[in-house]
């Protein structure tokens, strides 16, 4: 047997990833690998500068709010927002949450969707009482901007959609979804999960309102995410959460809050989170989200042309979508075609993808999918090839 090739392999970073080893991980959208220098960041911060945030008068603990807080311009940073703007969540879900639970609505009761949004960005605006709207998606699975246009009106309090999809990859017009949000008044809030790992963000260019993403897909660790938005809007959100750190003066009669982010963030925060969120953010501006997003969007390329020589494979979603591509083998049920791949050691997600209004558009139940990241290769796509004529032989 030949070597396996490893083309498009320009990032060359593989080798920083200790738990990859000949293992094809392409199931990046669920949850990224985490390269050794952020594994090693947390390391040090548990066995070695480990201490509470924001309350201690002790050297070690003011290290490590200076930790914290350094993540948290590193952070907002990334997205071209400001520390003040970025308060810390458990992930996106949680912060997609926070805007819906706390956002004055001002007389407007409706929220502006997409077909193709993961469920953290339909269910919590459903939960927070919204009436809600889904703009249909373009033959190719682009949320339909002139749809939107149509659909908005001076009811809608939010338009929220994915900038990048988790299942189809496709990648939002932003700039004019804002223009489009902002011309009834409407605020924009962005599901940025799966497009921070793999697209240079600018909020301010972007004229996003509000911009959600989680660490872990960033090749950070789990628990800590980011909510993003404008000072002002930040400003008039009462808190959703009470208990310490987000507190000015407590009594039995009144108790008086922070201004935001501390407002937003009750309790003792995910402290080594924030740490390795930190060392994840050095780690891709390192890399640079250009040369990432270049690199997938290669590996895509790849993968759509090779995915579509064969047979009875159904490829969705548009040519030039981000990292992701969804397929299924006619005849076969994704979680059995899953299930052979992992057999020739790939790893690909199998399911509706948590987003089932996408999946009845599509006219399935469920599809494959294929995720890239900076460490993936050629290597990983002869793998998945190889591994669906496998499949066939076993169907045929
Ligand atoms: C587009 C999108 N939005 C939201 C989420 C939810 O992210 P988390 O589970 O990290 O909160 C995901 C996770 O798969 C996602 O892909």
């Amino acid at each position: 047997m030949n070597a396996p090739t490893r083309i498009n392999s320009a990032l060359n970073v593989r080798d920083q990833f200790p738990a990859l080893g000949n293992w094809h991980y392409l199931d990046s959208a669920a949850t990224a690998q985490k390269p050794q220098a952020v594994i090693e960041a947390i390391t040090d911060a548990y066995s070695r500068d480990y201490a509470t945030v924001h309350r201690g008068v002790y050297e070690r603990s003011a290290t490590m709010t200076d930790a914290y807080e350094r993540s948290r311009a590193a952070a907002s940073k990334l997205i071209g927002g400001k520390p003040n703007e970025l308060i810390f969540t458990r992930g996106a879900t949680e912060a997609i949450n926070l805007v819906a639970r706390t956002l004055p609505k001002e007389g407007r009761n409706r929220v502006l969707l997409s077909t193709l949004e993961h469920h953290s960005n339909i269910v919590p605006w459903q939960l927070a009482g919204y009436e809600v709207d889904a703009v249909p998606l373009t033959p190719d699975g682009q949320i339909d901007l002139d749809a939107a246009e149509a659909m908005l009106s001076e009811k809608h309090c939010v338009v929220a959609f994915a900038h990048v999809s988790n299942v189809l990859g496709s990648i939002l017009d932003a700039r004019r979804a804002a223009a489009i949000a902002h011309s009834k008044g409407a605020l924009l809030l962005l599901d940025g999960c799966q497009a921070v790992p793999r697209l240079p963000v600018d909020v301010a260019a972007l004229g996003a309102d509000f911009y959600a993403f989680s660490a872990h897909k960033l090749y950070g660790p789990t628990g800590i995410g980011c909510l993003w938005g404008r000072a002002e809007l930040l400003a008039a959100m009462p808190p959703w959460q009470g208990g310490g750190a987000m507190i000015d003066t407590v009594s039995f009669d009144r108790t008086t809050v922070l201004d935001p982010p501390a407002r937003f963030e009750a309790g003792t925060p995910h402290i080594v989170g924030a740490v390795g969120l930190h060392a994840a953010v050095n780690w891709v501006e390192n890399l640079g989200l250009d040369a990432i997003h270049a690199h997938e969007c290669a590996l895509v390329a790849q993968t759509r042309d090779a995915l579509r020589a064969i047979p009875g494979v159904t490829v969705y979603g548009p040519d030039d979508s981000a990292g992701i591509v969804s397929f299924n083998v006619d005849g076969v049920h994704p979680h059995d075609t899953a299930t052979i791949l992992d057999d020739a050691a790939v790893a690909v997600r199998a399911g509706h993808h948590c987003a089932q209004p996408l999946m009845r558009w599509l006219g399935v139940e469920a599809t494959a999918r294929a995720s890239f990241a900076a460490h993936s290769d050629g290597a990983d796509i002869e793998a998945l090839v190889k591994g669906i004529e496998q499949v066939k032989r076993v169907f045929a």
